[in-house]
């Protein structure tokens, strides 16, 4: 299916994911061959018909560059320079998963880009996983903001009381992890927080690497401005902007690859559109 992307990335992408996503448990430790990748979005240029064969030549560069990359760093930008065919390419993995299912979940989107019947051949593509995200395009987006297309899964369950005063703590205990985010080189921030005796909040901010710390800080202060909008009362969700997102969680969620096992998670019916990448069934 062809899809359109705006070039000025100003566009709030609205998502209706119909499927329902489903966590099973994990096992508490999994073998190295049973890691799994968990897609979430893609979204393509419809402006396949005008690339020229030394653009696609150049995405298999930028391609085979990702994945050999993708062993060795969790952020990775490029430029692979052609007459009137530059591509510029990155991706991202989560800040907190080994290189090995960075490597993993990196091979994966791209062979869905490049054999895919979704994008394959696209001048523009984003693509989403639960452990990494891909972009590329002709045009350069080094450096910029971009909070559109934005994704969004939401925990179904609430917090059982106080929903007021749960996302001003929710939105202080964010805003310190972004901070911290947008501080460090990785870009990447992990915090938690006692709402109670029994209750933790746990909250994850990530920007891409290109980013300055003062742009991270704007990507991460939008994503958390529309926390009481797309998550007022939610005891969970994960906000995705392609250059920066947030996950929160009553329960640790991060750092722990081998021993998670997530809650479900819903997407929100504020955040609808027809997608077909949304539009099945996903079991997580
Ligand atoms: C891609 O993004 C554009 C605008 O941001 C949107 O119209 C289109 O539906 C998106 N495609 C998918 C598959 O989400
Ligand atoms: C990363 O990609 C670049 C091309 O952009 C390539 O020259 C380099 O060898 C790659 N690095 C690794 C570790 O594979
Ligand atoms: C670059 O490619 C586009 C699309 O194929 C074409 O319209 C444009 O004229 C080309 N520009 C140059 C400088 O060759
Ligand atoms: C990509 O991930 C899916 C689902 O986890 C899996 O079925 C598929 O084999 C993977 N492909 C590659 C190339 O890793
Ligand atoms: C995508 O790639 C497959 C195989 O590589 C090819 O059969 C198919 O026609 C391609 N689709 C588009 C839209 O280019
Ligand atoms: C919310 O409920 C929990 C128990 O579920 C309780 O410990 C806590 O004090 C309550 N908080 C408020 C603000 O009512
Ligand atoms: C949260 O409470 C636990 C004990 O209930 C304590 O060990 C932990 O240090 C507290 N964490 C924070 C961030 O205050
Ligand atoms: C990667 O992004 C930075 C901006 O943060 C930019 O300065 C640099 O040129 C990019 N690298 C490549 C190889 O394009
Ligand atoms: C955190 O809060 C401070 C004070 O309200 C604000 O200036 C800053 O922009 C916030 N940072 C983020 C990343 O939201």
């Amino acid at each position: 299916m062809i899809r359109t992307m705006p070039s000025n990335n100003l566009i709030f992408l609205i998502f209706r994911c119909t499927l329902v996503i489903t966590f099973f448990n994990f096992p508490t430790t999994i073998a190295q061959n049973e890691d799994r990748v968990y897609f979430e979005y893609l979204n393509c240029s419809a402006n396949r018909r005008s690339l020229t064969s030394t653009y696609q030549k150049n995405l298999i560069t930028l391609f085979s560059s990702f994945t050999s990359n993708a062993s060795a760093k969790l952020f990775f930008n490029t430029t692979i320079l052609g007459r009137n065919s530059t591509v510029y390419g990155m991706f991202m993995c989560r800040g907190d998963i080994p290189l090995r299912l960075c490597k993993q979940c990196v091979a994966n989107a791209t062979e869905k880009l490049s054999t895919g019947p979704e994008c394959n051949h696209s001048i523009e593509a984003m693509m989403g996983y639960a452990e990494c995200k891909l972009r590329y395009s002709n045009v350069p987006f080094f450096s910029i903001v971009a909070t559109s297309p934005a994704y969004l899964l939401t925990n179904p369950s609430y917090v059982s009381n106080s929903t007021i005063s749960f996302m001003i703590f929710l939105r202080n205990t964010m805003n310190r992890t972004a901070e911290a985010a947008a501080d460090s080189e990785a870009r990447f921030s992990t915090k938690e927080a006692n709402l109670s005796h029994s209750q933790t909040l746990y909250a994850l901010a990530q920007c891409t690497q290109d980013l300055s710390p003062q742009n991270c800080r704007t990507c991460l202060a939008k994503a958390i401005e529309r926390l009481p909008t797309c998550c007022d009362g939610n005891q969970g969700a994960r906000l995705v902007f392609p250059s920066c997102n947030i996950w929160y969680e009553m329960y640790l969620f991060y750092g722990l690859i081998t021993n998670n096992p997530p809650k479900r998670l819903d997407p929100s019916p504020g955040f609808s559109s027809s997608s077909s990448s949304c539009s099945r069934d996903l079991e997580i």
